[in-house]
């Protein structure tokens, strides 16, 4: 959601806050602000929009000092003004915030009564303000911070800056992750190893309910009780980290690009040779039930591997949105297995979701692409995607990776619940190792798919049609494209279109029909003509196979190649994905930072 970084250093902290911010700007660009100390004095600069006018308004007005604090705002409570920028400042301190401080309300009544009135609509707010009220009692900065901390309820990382302290930052981390970052003589602090990657790779995570007295010496941690404690300094690799566009126009057409090689990392992990490297206790044999729970794109890779441990393992199959699942009241089955998939492994509904299973299921496992966040570290087991950072805010090489490790957990479930035999194991081992060739293949549509994006760029509503494992892909291609381009989209079962929404078709509406000359093939095609014989305007993508037996009368069609059941969908995804990103460069949209978006939602 929120970037946050902090820097005690050497030299000037301005440049180094705006190129970590930079780096962070992937999680919210509603507005930006930094504060620092200098020469004991506090003060801080501030702009709406993207980080860029924050720079501009740096070149006017510089903001000297050698201790700092900066952050990119997604907004929660408040809109994106100004006034509303972080970072916060009341008096003597200053804070950044990412999160959700859900007992604000109650504590700005308590702020006013003691005549100390918040200026914003932000929940940020009352952080600084209770903190210099406690500091207006005669706390000093160290203890005020603790004092604030003890009254807020929610989730958040938070890190405060304090009027003629240069060498002191307080960092808290409930429910938001937070690093730190040792340097020569100097300390960083930052949402994430990204931020501080061009300043440090060593990193120490606060662990959840942590916080920490930042000074350049180093920093001094205490656990949830407030007990001291020392954690786990790591050395964080460059490819965690590495985070440029490589010569392409935008980071999500890199990373559509590095599928084949990415989805390469990910299958010499998992299937090497011709096997599977999964740890030697995961057995499905008594497992009674499978709950796949995530959000949005990771959600559909759910949705997808239902379709293959059902068919592959014969493992009844739940699967639900985080944000749903939590509130409701899932029977859950002391055999069964959660799995949680996530990208990012911070967003908040996916994360409130693992918690809330844990004790009612046998075990806990975590599809993610970062290995130090808190889903991975909170599961039983984390599995992870070994996608490389995904910066764009369109997920498109995790959902492939996502769709790669859970196809592995599928096969595996289908040998240890005796589902597959040899000679078929063996064929789908085949398959996935073939993917990254097949993907390479999909890739080389791209022109074919920018031809066809400057027409449905001209459109009000598209469509997408899927059967079977293809289903949960329309509605991912459905997602892709209104989430860039801004055209309003929809997914639906092939199967269903009679049923309601073939009222929206006419010849103005594309119709993207996903079908793999499969079992299905037949039924989807059916459906397909229906549409057409109400003039819809049909791009349908298929195989060689398929689109021969298709006949005449489609408005296009993109031929991809020949894809094993059940593992289509992997490739499948390459036109969906290109398909929105050519729309969305067609109208002109931001396409890494389309608006209203984050990449990474850590509030519910
Ligand atoms: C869409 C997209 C989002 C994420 C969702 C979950 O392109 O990226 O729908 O998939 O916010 O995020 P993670 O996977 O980080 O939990």
């Amino acid at each position: 959601m929120c970037g946050i970084v902090g820097v005690l250093g050497h030299h000037e902290v301005a440049p180094l806050l705006v190129e970590a911010l930079k780096r962070l700007e992937y999680r919210g660009y509603d507005s930006a602000g930094i504060a620092t100390v200098n020469a004991g004095r506090l003060d801080r600069r501030r702009a709406v929009g993207k980080l860029v006018n924050l720079s501009d308004l740096l070149v006017h007005e510089p903001l000297a000092g050698k201790a700092g604090i900066g952050h990119t705002r997604w907004a929660t409570h408040g809109a994106a003004t100004c006034t509303n920028a972080h970072p916060h400042q009341a008096g003597p301190v200053a804070v950044v915030h990412n999160g959700i401080i859900e007992n604000f309300r109650e504590l700005r009544a308590e702020l006013e009564a003691a005549g100390l009135p918040p200026q914003t609509q932000t929940d940020t707010e009352t952080v600084a303000l209770l903190t210099r009220l406690h500091m207006q009692r005669g706390l000093d900065a160290r203890a005020a911070a603790q004092a604030t901390l003890a009254r807020l309820e929610g989730a958040f990382a938070l890190l405060f800056l304090f009027e003629g302290e240069d060498d002191l930052m307080i960092a808290a981390r409930r429910g938001s992750p937070l690093a730190l970052g040792h340097g020569e003589g100097e300390m960083f602090v930052g949402s994430d190893a990204i931020a501080l990657a061009p300043l440090t790779d060593r990193i120490t995570y606060l662990e959840e309910g942590d916080h920490a007295f930042v000074t350049r010496a180093g920093a001094q941690i205490f656990d949830a009780a407030g007990r001291p404690v020392t954690r786990e300094t790591l050395r964080i690799e460059l490819s965690q980290t590495q985070v440029d566009k490589a010569g392409y126009k935008h980071f999500m057409a890199k990373e559509i690009a590095q599928q084949p090689s990415v989805l390469g990392d990910a299958l010499a992990h998992y299937l090497p040779e011709d096997g599977l490297n999964l740890p030697a206790d995961l057995d499905f044999t008594g497992v009674e039930r499978l709950t796949l729970v995530a959000c949005g794109t990771a959600h559909y890779a759910c949705a997808v591997a239902k379709y293959w441990f059902e068919a592959l393992a014969g493992l009844p199959c739940e699967i639900d949105v985080a944000s749903e699942f939590r509130y409701r009241a899932p029977p859950l089955s002391e055999r069964g297995w959660a799995v949680f998939v996530s990208q990012s492994g911070e967003t908040a509904d996916t994360l409130a979701a693992l918690r809330h299973v844990k004790g009612q299921v046998a075990r806990t496992l975590a599809v993610v692409n970062v290995p130090t966040s808190s889903i991975a570290r909170e599961a039983d087991l984390a599995l992870p995607i070994l996608a490389g950072v995904e910066v764009g805010v369109a997920s498109t090489k995790a959902f492939t990776c996502q769709l790669l490790v859970l196809a592995a957990l599928a096969l595996k479930a289908g040998r240890d619940r005796g589902r597959l035999d040899d000679a078929a194991y063996a064929a789908h081992l085949e398959t996935l190792q073939a993917l990254p060739g097949l993907v390479n293949q999909a890739l080389a549509l791209a022109p074919e798919i920018e031809a066809l994006a400057a027409e449905v760029a001209r459109a009000q509503d598209v469509l997408f049609l899927g059967r079977g494992p293809l289903y949960p892909l329309a509605l991912e291609g459905a997602l892709k494209l209104k989430e860039i381009s801004y055209i309003h989209a929809e997914g639906y079962a092939s199967g269903e279109l009679k049923h309601g929404p073939i009222a929206l078709i006419d010849r103005d509406v594309p119709v993207v029909v996903l079908a793999p000359h499969d079992r299905l093939f037949d039924k989807t095609v059916s459906n397909m003509q229906e549409v057409m014989a109400r003039q819809g305007k049909v791009l349908l993508v298929s195989d060689g196979p398929g689109l021969r037996a298709a006949g005449a009368g489609t408005w296009a069609s993109l031929r991809l190649p020949e894809v094993a059941e059940p593992f289509a969908p992997i490739v499948h995804a390459i036109p969906v994905q290109l398909l929105a990103y050519y729309t969305a460069i067609a109208k002109g949209t931001d396409v890494d930072q389309p608006r209203n978006l984050a990449k990474s939602v850590t509030v519910e």
